[in-house]
């Protein structure tokens, strides 16, 4: 088969080569961007009297059936074509003989890609953005359920002080949160438009580019077709928000997995989100939390990987940057599928609210209490830290906790500890105290759900 680009050459490259040199194994994923760019600069390239009527009329009935044909998985793809590019026009030209190659006047294929990718891109951060907000929705409807549930909350991964299970979970809202907003920020920088940029330098046909941009829904063009051929920022700033995205998913997935283990057994994961063992029968492991966290692995990897390919490239288009895709689109289908999974992981997962009334009361986490007891009392601070944790080494010594000192052990250690300590340090009591802005205290958490809901109704 005779190349689209094939007249400088005497001998076709060997099969191998060509299958090493291909993309299109992966990039007839951007079929449908393709055709709809190629629908945009036709019909741009008719008003702009660079086509006739009557050829931009061939052109675009050739293109609905390819569209028509794309859809029904009928477009039998080859590499030889080398690119989704290259096999759509070979496509075109059969359906509509040779006016189909006036279709490729004024482009190159460097602008073209680049079009398509800012096409998928523009579309699937949007997919991204609705499934984040998915995520949040779940977060918003368990916290909602668990102001007033009480665990320890961890530093070091050992009990620091009680907090609220929804400020828990609100933390990640929140992260989302910024998540979201970075996807939405990248979209200024998304939403523009290359074609017309041509290999490189512009054409030297009259041609509309605002008016292209504008068929395709850009909001504006690229200033610099060197730029607009080269620029490749946006898939490295995507990748990027991907990976911050995944990481704030791989951190609850951790706390999941943790929080699901029998020695925690603070919370259970629905069945349907849970795997057993082919050996072990009594077995129920969280394997989707757990694959989320392994998937970041990837995640990152295409970030580094696309930022090592561009970083010794001179202008303009390379070769290399064929290498952008496939990190790519496996980023959209990882981070997508993750969102998904945690979406129904956090919606159907139960709390044990036994066992956290359990926990919350045999610990040390209510040492600050007594602490800030005593300060309020007029101790300075370091000194009451100084006769609390004298106090905690005589418990750790008898096996028990604060509140089960007698009042006159207190009263040993200090003359201001009154028999409404015990009230201190109560763990549900500790929680509520703590109303200072943003903290756990049931009044401020139920303000920031409120808040939350904000968000999510309206942004
Ligand atoms: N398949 C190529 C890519 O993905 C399309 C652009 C090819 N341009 C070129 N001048 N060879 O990068």
């Amino acid at each position: 088969m005779s190349k689209l680009w094939g007249g400088r050459f005497a001998q076709s490259p060997e099969e191998w080569v060509e299958e090493f040199n291909a993309s299109i194994g992966f990039d007839q994923q951007l079929v449908m961007e393709d055709l709809q760019g190629s629908v945009a600069h036709v019909t741009m390239l008719g008003e702009c009297g660079i086509l006739s009527a009557e050829e931009v009329h061939e052109i675009l009935g050739g293109l609905a059936v390819l569209k028509e044909k794309a859809l029904n998985g009928e477009l039998e793809y080859s590499v030889v074509n080398e690119d989704i590019h290259l096999n759509l026009e070979h496509f075109l030209i059969k359906e509509i003989g040779q006016v189909g190659g006036k279709l490729h006047t004024g482009r190159s294929r460097n602008d073209q890609v680049a079009t398509d990718m800012h096409l998928y891109l523009k579309a699937r951060v949007k997919d991204i953005q609705v499934l984040i907000r998915a995520v949040q929705g779940a977060l918003t409807k368990q916290a909602e359920a668990h102001v007033e549930t009480v665990l320890p909350g961890y530093t070091h991964l050992q009990r620091a002080q009680p907090i609220s299970f929804a400020h828990h979970l609100l933390a990640y809202f929140w992260m989302l949160e910024r998540d979201y907003q970075r996807f939405e920020d990248s979209m200024k920088r998304i939403d523009l438009s290359p074609l017309g940029a041509g290999a490189l330098a512009g054409t030297t046909f009259p041609i509309d580019r605002e008016r292209s941009a504008e068929l395709l829904g850009f909001s504006g063009i690229y200033e610099n077709s060197m730029d607009a051929v080269s620029d490749r920022d946006f898939i490295v700033e995507f990748l990027s928000n991907a990976s911050m995205t995944i990481v704030h998913l791989s951190r609850l997935a951790e706390e999941l997995i943790i929080w699901s283990s029998q020695e925690f057994q603070f919370i259970e994961l629905s069945d349907a989100f849970s795997t057993g063992s082919s050996i072990m029968p009594q077995k129920k492991n969280p394997d989707m939390a757990e694959l989320v966290r392994g998937k970041t692995g990837r995640v990152f990897g295409h970030l580094v990987s696309l930022l090592t390919v561009l970083k010794g490239l001179p202008l303009a288009y390379n070769k290399d940057m064929q290498e952008d895709k496939e990190g790519m689109f496996d980023t959209v289908h990882t981070l997508m599928g993750s969102l998904k999974i945690f979406t129904g992981m956090i919606d159907s997962m139960k709390v044990n609210e036994e066992r956290l009334k359990q926990v919350v009361n045999e610990d040390f986490s209510n040492a600050t209490e007594l602490a800030d007891y005593l300060a309020t009392k007029g101790v300075p601070f370091r000194e009451a830290h100084e006769i609390v944790g004298k106090l905690v080494l005589v418990c750790i010594g008898q096996g028990n906790y604060l509140k089960d000192l007698p009042l006159r052990t207190f009263q040993e250690a200090s003359i201001l500890i009154e028999e409404d300590i015990y009230y201190i340090l109560n763990p549900v009591q500790a929680v509520k105290r703590r109303e200072s802005a943003g903290g756990t205290g049931f009044i401020q958490v139920a303000k920031q759900l409120d808040k939350a809901k904000e968000w999510l109704a309206t942004k």
